[in-house]
């Protein structure tokens, strides 16, 4: 497709205080990235007028030359640092996930040589340390680059991208080898693993040939989906606006009773309790059905509760998925899903109702947020520009519905375990079928215990 130009987005670490960065420096250096926009597109404009049966070609100095390259050093300015503020704001600590795994078996020292290995290349590099994905034959290297278009090598995707050039950490802890190597630790407490996962993952769906379908043509309206969805459009948050009633559940009643769980699954009452008392909406966390609750529409579910409110409260299923793949059910959609998603069901309520969950590169494309990127894709949306903002997507049919206070209810009768911050990694799984035990199992503690917990308590 032509080249468009480049246009500066928000990153969620703007809005954050970094621990050890200043929101000063992360400032000015949110301008040096605004520049390499601009210029890039300087650049890019300039080499669509030249006129090329004219212009001298001479590789000492030209016009030609001299805007070529610079083309490089702010094209890629820009990309670097695109992945820099976007994987910063997270809570740090030791790698983690699929890329930790990769480190592992590409470094004989395992993660804390390669820990070694990038501490050193940012003290060697003049200007970059980029970990990098190497599309031909997978394996993963730390780059050192003296500046943004100096060395990377073909074929590499970038994972990981620390800045060191001095503006970078001047200001914080001083233009001195001592305070590049405290703002390398810096840097590090405040990275997001959850974000050079899903760099990794999409360069290795890349390598594997899974890539998302991008149709330039298939700008279809998200209403042209399956089943009643144009009554329903995909923005499931502003259904309860235009059908007032919609909230209410048209699952069975509430059931329960039966015999009382052993004592490891009572421990989590308190708690329970605890998140009663000092949360006021559930919105953007999970829910967790209790190993008790046994009503079918719910059982082992896994619930990311997106409204919540005095007038009820809404939410998704996700981990049921369907049978029915995207591309045939809802085939408008399939712009911005994986080639092989299936259709999920999102919960009881309006089961032909489509809407569409995405994780956010621009949030400006997204009818309603449920966290701080994810949020639901808006109905009239162009779905090609969609696909290019979004770095994940799931499609749901139906979804989960409470009327006012019932899911309050519901939680003081310990339905529903509370998981105040799920990972986006959790929200899209791709083992569905896991997903009940794995939070639990990440929420540690006594919720360890329910999560071995076999589907019915009586066989324990
Ligand atoms: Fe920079």
């Amino acid at each position: 497709m032509p080249w468009d130009e480049l246009t500066p987005r928000q990153f969620p670490a703007m809005e954050k205080d970094l621990k050890g960065i200043s929101r000063k420096t992360m400032e000015d250096h949110y301008k040096l990235y605004e520049g390499y926009a601009k210029k890039t597109n300087e650049c890019r404009r300039i080499l669509k007028e030249f006129d090329y049966a004219e212009i001298e070609g001479n590789q000492v100095y030209s016009p030609l030359r001299a805007v070529a390259v610079d083309y490089t050093f702010a094209l890629l300015g820009f990309k670097n640092h695109e992945l820099y503020f976007g994987h910063l704001g997270g809570e740090g600590g030791d790698p983690s996930g699929r890329f930790a795994e990769l480190l592992e078996a590409e470094y004989p020292g395992g993660l804390e040589m390669w820990q070694q290995s990038v501490r050193k290349s940012a003290s060697a590099a003049r200007g970059w340390c980029m970990v990098g994905y190497d599309l031909n034959d997978g394996s993963i290297f730390n780059y050192i680059m003296d500046t943004q278009n100096l060395w990377a090598v073909y074929n590499m995707v970038p994972i990981l991208a620390l800045d060191v050039y001095e503006h970078a950490y001047a200001r914080d802890f001083g233009a001195t080898p001592d305070g590049r190597g405290e703002y390398v630790e810096a840097f590090f407490r405040n990275l997001d693993w959850d974000h050079v996962n899903r760099q990794l993952e999409q360069a290795e769906a890349a390598k594997a040939g899974r890539g998302r379908r991008r149709h330039r043509g298939l700008a279809a309206a998200a209403g042209r989906v399956v089943g009643d969805s144009a009554r329903n459009p995909p923005s499931a948050p502003t259904v309860a606006e235009e059908e007032p009633g919609a909230l209410s559940c048209s699952r069975p009643a509430p059931r329960r009773g039966g015999p009382a769980g052993p004592s490891s699954v009572r421990h989590w009452a308190s708690r329970m309790a605890h998140n009663r008392r000092t949360m006021e909406s559930l919105k953007g966390q999970l829910l967790i059905a209790a190993p008790t609750l046994e009503d079918p529409n719910f059982a082992r579910t896994v619930v990311l509760v997106t409204e919540h409110s005095h007038e009820g409260a809404m939410g998704v299923v996700l981990n049921r998925p369907s049978q029915a793949p995207v591309i045939e059910a809802a085939p408008a959609l399939e712009p911005v899903v994986d080639v092989d998603a299936l259709v999920h069901l999102g919960g009881p309520v309006q089961p032909t109702a489509v809407t569409v969950l995405a994780e956010f590169d621009d949030v400006a494309h997204a009818a309603l947020m449920v966290t701080e990127d994810i949020g639901f894709m808006a109905a009239e949306s162009d779905l090609d520009e969609v696909a290019v903002v979004t770095r994940r997507a799931r499609v749901f049919a139906g979804y989960a519905g409470w009327g006012p206070a019932q899911l309050d209810t519901e939680r003081e009768r310990e339905d529903w375990i509370v998981d105040e911050r799920p990972r986006p990694d959790e929200i899209f799984t791709p083992d569905p079928e896991e997903l009940w035990s794995a939070v639990l199992e990440r929420m540690g503690g006594q919720f360890r215990l329910v999560a071995r917990m076999p589907p019915d308590p009586s066989l324990n």
